[in-house]
Parts: C-alpha cells; sequence; structure tokens
C-alpha cells in the first residue's frame, strides 16, 4: 500500500492526490484521503484505481491544509468504499491510514466489541483507529494514545494518523518492514510517505524512520522518539533522484519508458565503477577487503520475483569466474528454514525496492546467523540498503511499472562486475582473463541498444501470437532463469498462461502439453548450451508446437526450425542474458497493449509487496 501525508499551508489535497498517482504501483486496488476542514475529518474513499477518488473529490471537493491518503493492495477485506483507508474512529475525530498486516487483528476485534466498538469495515485496520480512541478517551494525547496502542499490534506496520482534538500535528510510526515512512521537509510544510516519489516533486530533504521509531510532525519540523519514548537523532538525507524520471514523457506506458531506459541504466550502472584503462571494477560500497574475500565459504542470493531470476543468472557469474559456491533462495523459503550460515557465508538480497517484506527477513536471518549481508538494491536509502553491511545500488532511477526490467538487466551487470571484484581478490583470475571479462562490458549499452532498435519485428511477432493463451518458455544453462524471466513477464501483464522450464527438463513432464495451441518459445543464443536448445527445439516441433525462437544473427539453422524468430545481436556468452531478455519484455509488453490491457497496473500485483 502506498500512504501520503501533508501538513502546510497549502492546499493538502492536490498534494496527496499527486502523491498517491506516484504510488499506485504500490497497490491500486482503492483508495482514499482525510483531510481536517474546519476543525472536521473529511473522508473520500472509493474502490478501484485512484481515477475514481479523484472523481469523488471533483464531485465533492474538501479542503484543509493537514491531510492523509493511502493507496491500497487489499489484506484483509475485500477491495471496496468501506475497506478504503483512511479508517475513522467512531467519533469521527481520529482517522489512520496503514500499510502492513495486524497479525492479532481477531483477537483484537473482539476485544474492542466487548467494549461496545461498532466496526464499519472488514479490515484489520480499523482496530488500530478503535485503540487510539480508546485511550485518547481515556485522556491520553494523540501521541501517548499511538504509542499506546502500537504495543497491542502483532506483525510489521507502517500507521499514519491524525486528529481533530491535536489539528497541527501528524503522528506517523514504524514498526518491522511493512514498507517504510519517510518524512520529508519542507519550507513552513512537512510531508510524510511511504516512499520517496510521493513526495520528490515538493522536498529531496528526507528523513527515514527505523523499526520501532515514531514521529510526531508539526508544520515545522517533526520529532522522532522510539516507541518507548526515547528521543532519537535522525539523519537527513538529501535524495538526488530527478523528479522528471518518474513521468512517462513520450511513452504510452511506464513500462515501454522503463524498457528504454536500459540503455542509460546499463550505461549509469557502469559508470564510475568500471575502470577501461586497467581493466578494473571498483564498488567501495561493498566495504570488501581482499581477506574477507577469501574467507567467503558461500554466498546465498535471496530474493522474489524477478529479482531472484537475476540472481539465478548471478549464481553462473559467480560461481563461474569467482569460484565460489552460490545459492540463490526465493526469500519467503529461506526466512523460515533452518539454513547453514556462518560469519564467512554472503547472505546477497537483490530488491528493486529495497522494502519487499520476504526480502528483509531473509536479511535479518542472515544477520541473526551471523552472516555478511550485502544487497543489491535500485531505492535509494531503502531498508534493504541500510540494513546491508556493503550494497550496490543499481543506478536505474525509479521504476513504476509493475513488471520489473531495467531492474532485472541492471543486477545482472552488478552481478558480473561483483564477480570479477571476487574473483580478482580470491585470485581465480588472471590479468588476461579480467581485463577481457572487464572490457567486454563496453559492449553492454550498444548490445541492448541494438535489441530496443528491433522493437518493431518484435511487435510483428507480438500481433501473430496475440491470442495464444498456453505458453513454454525454455533456456538452458545462463540463460535458463531467462525463461523464468520471459514467462513471468508475459503471465504477469497478459493473463497468458506462462512456464518457464530448464528446456532439458521438457521431455520429463512438460512435453506431454505441446500441441498446435502451445506456444514454446526457446531462448537459443549462441552459448555454451547452444546445440542442446536446438534439439529440444527440435523435440517440441516434432510433437507439433508452434516454435519462436531467440536466435543470434546469422543463424540458419534456428531459423530453419522456428516458425517465428526475434533476432538477437551477437554477443559474450556471459553477456547473452541481457541480450535475450529484451526481445521478451518487449513481447510481453506488446501482447498485453493488443489485448486492451493494464500494462502497468496489472489486476491483483502491487509493485512492492510490504506484506508477507
Ligand atoms: C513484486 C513485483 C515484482 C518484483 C517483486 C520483488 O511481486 O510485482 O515485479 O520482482 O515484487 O520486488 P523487489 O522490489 O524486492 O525487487
Amino acid at each position: 500500500c502506498g500512504i501520503v501525508g501533508y501538513i502546510g499551508d497549502k492546499d493538502a489535497t492536490p498534494i496527496i492526490i499527486n502523491g498517491l498517482k506516484r504510488l499506485e504501483y504500490r497497490g491500486y486496488d482503492s483508495a482514499g484521503l482525510a483531510v481536517i476542514e474546519n476543525s472536521h475529518i473529511e473522508v473520500r474513499r472509493d474502490a478501484g484505481k485512484l481515477a475514481n477518488l479523484v472523481n469523488r473529490v471533483a464531485e465533492r471537493p474538501l479542503k484543509g491544509k493537514i491531510g492523509i491518503g493511502h493507496t491500497r493492495w487489499a489484506t484483509h477485506g475485500e477491495p471496496s468504499e468501506r475497506n478504503a483507508h483512511p479508517h475513522l474512529g467512531q467519533t469521527g475525530k481520529v482517522v489512520v491510514v496503514h500499510n502492513g498486516i495486524v497479525e492479532n487483528f481477531m483477537e483484537l476485534r473482539e476485544e474492542l466489541a466487548a467494549e461496545g466498538v461498532l466496526f464499519n469495515s472488514d479490515t484489520d485496520t480499523e482496530t488500530i483507529v478503535h485503540l487510539i480512541e480508546r485511550y485518547m478517551g481515556a485522556g491520553s494525547s494523540l501521541e501517548q494514545a499511538a504509542r499506546k496502542a502500537l504495543v497491542h499490534l502483532q506483525g510489521a506496520h507502517g500507521i499514519v494518523v491524525m486528529s481533530t482534538h491535536e489539528p497541527d500535528k501528524i503522528v506517523c510510526a514504524r514498526i518491522g518492514n511493512a514498507g517504510g515512512v519517510v518524512i520529508g521537509k519542507g519550507e513552513n510544510e512537512m510531508f510524510i510517505a511511504s516512499d520517496i516519489p510521493a513526495i520528490l516533486e515538493h522536498t529531496r530533504r528526507v528523513v527515514f524512520l527505523e523499526s520501532r521509531q515514531m514521529a510526531v510532525v508539526t508544520q515545522n519540523g517533526y520529532e522522532v522518539t522510539t516507541l518507548e519514548g526515547a528521543k532519537v537523532a535522525v539523519q537527513e538525507h538529501t535524495v538526488g533522484w530527478d523528479p522528471v524520471s518518474a513521468e512517462k514523457g513520450e511513452y504510452r506506458h511506464f513500462m515501454q519508458k522503463e524498457i528504454h531506459e536500459q540503455v542509460r541504466a546499463l550505461t549509469d550502472t557502469l559508470a564510475g565503477r568500471v575502470d577501461f584503462e586497467e581493466g578494473k571494477i571498483r564498488i567501495p560500497q561493498l566495504n570488501l577487503t581482499t581477506e574477507k574475500a577469501k574467507q567467503i565459504n558461500k554466498i546465498i542470493i535471496t530474493a522474489c520475483g524477478t529479482a531472484a531470476h537475476a540472481g539465478m543468472v548471478g549464481k553462473t557469474y559467480l560461481e563461474r569466474i569467482a569460484r565460489v559456491p552460490v545459492e540463490v533462495e526465493i526469500a519467503s523459503e529461506f526466512r523460515y528454514r533452518d539454513p547453514i550460515v556462518d560469519e564467512n557465508t554472503v547472505v546477497l538480497a537483490i530488491s528493486q525496492s529495497g522494502e519487499t517484506a520476504d526480502t528483509l527477513a531473509a536479511m535479518e536471518l542472515g544477520r541473526m546467523r551471523g552472516a555478511i549481508l550485502w544487497s543489491i538494491v535500485n531505492a535509494i536509502g531503502s531498508q534493504a540498503m541500510r540494513l546491508a553491511d556493503g550494497y550496490i545500488s543499481m543506478q536505474t532511477g525509479p521504476e513504476i511499472g509493475v513488471a520489473s526490467t531495467k531492474a532485472f538487466t541492471a543486477p545482472l551487470v552488478d552481478l558480473y562486475m561483483l564477480a570479477i571484484v571476487l574473483g580478482d581478490m580470491r585470485g581465480y583470475l588472471s590479468d588476461a582473463e579480467r581485463r577481457k571479462l572487464v572490457n567486454d562490458l563496453r559492449l553492454v549499452p550498444s548490445l541492448v541498444g541494438e535489441c530496443l532498435n528491433r522493437e518493431d519485428a518484435v511487435f510483428e511477432v507480438s500481433k501473430a501470437l496475440k491470442d495464444v493463451q498456453n505458453s513454454m518458455y525454455l533456456g538452458r544453462g545462463i540463460n535458463m532463469p531467462i525463461a523464468y524471466e520471459g514467462a513471468l513477464k508475459l503471465k504477469e501483464i497478459s493473463y497468458i498462461h506462462a512456464e518457464g522450464y530448464p528446456a532439458g527438463e521438457m521431455k520429463h513432464g512438460p512435453i506431454a502439453l505441446v500441441d498446435k495451441e502451445m506456444l514454446v518459445l526457446a531462448i537459443a543464443p549462441k552459448d555454451p548450451w547452444y546445440d542442446k536448445m536446438i534439439s529440444q527445439i527440435e523435440q517440441a516441433k516434432a510433437r507439433g508446437g508452434k516454435v519462436a525462437v531467440i536466435a543470434t544473427d546469422g543463424d540458419t539453422r534456428a531459423a530453419e526450425i522456428a516458425d517465428y524468430v526475434f533476432w538477437v545481436p551477437d554477443a559474450p556468452w556471459y553477456l547473452t542474458p541481457i541480450v535475450t531478455v529484451i526481445p521478451l519484455q518487449i513481447f510481453a509488453y506488446h501482447i498485453a497493449t493488443l489485448r486492451g490491457l493494464d500494462v502497468d497496473q496489472p489486476r491483483n500485483l502491487a509493485k512492492s509487496v510490504t506484506v508477507e
């Protein structure tokens, strides 16, 4: 979910609504806002996209200089108007928005119902506002009441609350990893948000709340304390992002814009880190010494979704180039296992948002077990960046489209660079090998640019295949994770059934599905697994499947078997995943738009999943 709050001397409504627009990627199944207007709280809410709320507000405007808003990704209670945030208390004098899950909400609900509280929604959030009212009713200030209420909540939360009893402040708090709480400082105005893009157009000066911290925010300042009430000295950060990069510009969708931004994003990824003269990579934020690098006995990469697929490619880089054993673990699995980790094990989290609850919990487990904690993160200042002992910052700028694209290729390059750093420090790379690997990085932006130039050809294939209902993506070796990623891109935005499979496994089951209705999409660039891929494509073809192949320019063998070909430029085999994934991103994008679907906000998904 996304949260925005404002207190200052301007009209809060447009500021909150604009902020929510920038946070729709965090959830978009209902939205609402509340402002204090002439000493009472006015609330507008609606189910569905933010546009519905905007219409509501246009019909019945609300004006005030303090307010809070929310865009929701439903956990408890269907997405409807009554379940949309903000939630008002019984007196109508306290209002709350919330990100997270109140895990013990059933008990709290019963307890409050026994006290005579009537509930207006099915949400867990509503318990919070009633608890705060309970304590305010007994004489506590808003701040004290919030403090007392928070003690009752199990789970992880970001909470923002205001009251007509104290109309000059907003109280916000963070417990655990249910998304961040950021306070933005302006001139005679202050902002609160779950994530930076919401407030970037107003201020660059921000403060992040840590877990179990709370802030009282007034028009001219803020005070941060622990939940127990001890004062906290916080550090202010200045955010460098360009607000324009969070706009769609000439593109129809953020996803399309972000696909095309990959040349720039990857150029920025290399900038400042690659020394082509010396053939060296430098990533000082890793805080790594040669001694430590030699002691590393294992790297566990942990992540969710697209980021996990990037990690799977990274396994090949790190094992082949640095000779370190690597395991890749889906974060929601890793967090509940009893992993074998010691102080020489690296737990490396990959996350675009840096706020995914499962990934953060996996990092915490690594921390508890004494591992070295690293992260590869896009969102600057996010929890995954701050928790880590060392990090690599993806230099891609904000990613808004739910289907991740530039935040997939950037970590591929980051992992390749990391493998070179480790291989060098651990003494596995000769000078010549290292120089060759580094030098090949020069090719990355132009290879990606060349794939993007071929968008029209991919569009033609998309038109021919837009009505497909089932698809199987096959890859091997370093391109096996690209089969997973390609299938994920297609299913998440086009709702076409798509499975990713290691091609060698096709004969052990999935081949039973192959008939003339099935699209078999094979990723077969010129890499060490090429010959194996060709024979597997032939097996699928022999069963009557519709075959599309990602093939290297000039590959007549692939062209002969395939019904459709996505041509990609020749690339050093290590770099082929960065190349082969591009037509698959473009293909998924065009199929979804041809089917008239909402590419940037596909059903049931959220960009950043801050709940378990
Ligand atoms: C969500 C998004 C995915 C993303 C995953 C992990 O499910 O829809 O696109 O890959 O979360 O997100 P993260 O921010 O941790 O990379």
